[in-house]
């Protein structure tokens, strides 16, 4: 730590403080070794089936599929689910765009969804409302009565280590026979009702890049209790060979592979990650005791039904619909060396989206306007935390 002038000339503490970095620190040196030792660096190995295993088991779901990339995962999940060109899937609105451009991969489109103001997530009365008054169900399916589009799949995103009220989103998906497709991308390790995300739907999605709850440096896994969707997910995510010594494959397939070297830095990863969700949620602890005199923020909490992993701890700013002020925030931390961020640019406004269907959506821009992401790797010192919080305290008392 050093110490920096401020603009009016008083001292405060300057630390680096990063949003969300790996927490290097079990097996995965050994585990590395042992595949580099032995050659096993690439597509096949041990660690690759152990890292399905053990993530599958975790989830209390009955296959798992290794990709190299949440994005691949959600990719290979719409596949094997049979969404089709010209399908419409909806998707939060608030969200990192992997899932929408998941959809469109795939060639079907994403209808966009609000949040809802307690907990942020996908708006399950509004996935209600528009599937029962802007659909209809014809020849066995349902349409969306103004594009003329089928909707074949609801894919709930589970951001920032919070469950999405899967309830009413699994009743509605029953009655119109939809397919559900969990991002829980952001939330490997949280719950819902009991059961962990990403096992509530019919297939579920996870990413282990550098800033999620564990990482494999890149990766992701695919869930289902689906035996057929399953082995397609393999077959499609190895480049769908049908002979393991000809050169034969039956389908269009893709490298989507997880090497075993990323996989053994996942196991060693698995090992640490009841530890790295008891830390998230201490880490919560500390930033709502420390924050919660401030009338300036409405703090992250978490629902009744829900276990939340706090992946991201977010606050948002009250005091004004006005976006500068959570970007000036953004920049007043920076310069305290903490690293904040805001909320993703609602998928509907993305150049590449704007022609996309959006409903009922008003929480997310606000979210988008006002919420501001502070440090929560597991890795943050109690110190660390505490220079955020003060730094916060007197930002708001200036
Ligand atoms: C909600 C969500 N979905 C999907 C992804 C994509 O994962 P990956 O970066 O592993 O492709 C991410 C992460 O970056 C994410 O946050």
């Amino acid at each position: 730590m050093k110490s920096v002038l401020t603009g009016d000339d008083s001292m405060v503490p300057y630390m680096e403080v990063p949003l969300s970095i790996p927490n290097i620190c079990g097996n995965e040196w050994k585990y590395v070794r042992e595949c580099l030792d032995t050659n096993w660096v690439s597509y096949v190995g041990s660690y690759v089936d152990k890292f399905e295993d053990i993530v599958g088991d975790y989830v209390g779901a009955k296959y798992a599929a290794a990709t190299m990339s949440g994005t691949a995962a959600l990719h290979t999940a719409l596949l094997v689910a049979e969404v089709e060109p010209d399908d419409e899937v909806l998707v939060s609105a608030l969200s990192f765009i992997a899932p929408a451009n998941a959809i469109r991969y795939v060639g079907a489109y994403p209808v966009f969804i609000d949040s809802e103001d307690d907990y942020w997530q996908m708006d399950p009365e509004k996935v209600v409302d528009f599937l029962e008054t802007k659909c209809r169900w014809s020849r066995g399916a349902l349409y969306n009565k103004s594009s003329g589009r089928r909707i074949k799949a609801i894919l709930p995103v589970h951001i920032l280590g919070h469950p999405v009220d899967m309830s009413p989103i699994l009743d509605i998906a029953k009655k119109y026979e939809l397919v559900i497709i969990e991002d829980a991308a952001e939330s490997l390790g949280a719950k819902y009702k009991g059961e962990h995300v990403g096992h509530l739907g019919d297939i579920g999605c996870f990413s282990f890049n550098g800033n999620k709850v564990i990482t494999c440096g890149g990766g992701g896994m695919i869930v289902t209790d689906n035996e057929v969707w399953a082995h397609k997910a393999k077959h499609l995510t190895t480049q769908a060979k049908v002979d393991s010594l000809e050169y034969i494959h039956n389908d269009i397939g893709y490298n989507y592979r997880m090497t075993n070297i990323q996989a053994a830095i996942g196991v060693a990863q698995m090992e640490e990650l009841d530890n790295f969700i008891k830390r998230k949620r201490q880490i919560a602890v500390a930033y709502t005791e420390g924050l919660s005199n401030l009338s300036d923020f409405v703090l992250m909490s978490e629902s009744e039904s829900a276990f939340s992993t706090y992946w991201l701890y977010t606050i948002v700013l009250k005091q004004s619909e006005s976006k500068s002020n959570s970007r000036d925030l953004i920049s007043l931390l920076q310069d305290r060396g903490i690293q904040s961020r805001p909320l993703w640019y609602p998928l509907h406004l993305q150049e590449t989206y704007q022609d996309c269907e959006y409903y009922g959506i008003d929480c997310a821009h606000r979210l988008h306007a006002l919420a501001v992401q502070l440090p929560s790797s597991s890795g943050i010192t109690d110190q660390e935390i505490e220079h955020v919080v003060s730094s916060l305290q007197m930002l708001c008392a200036e």
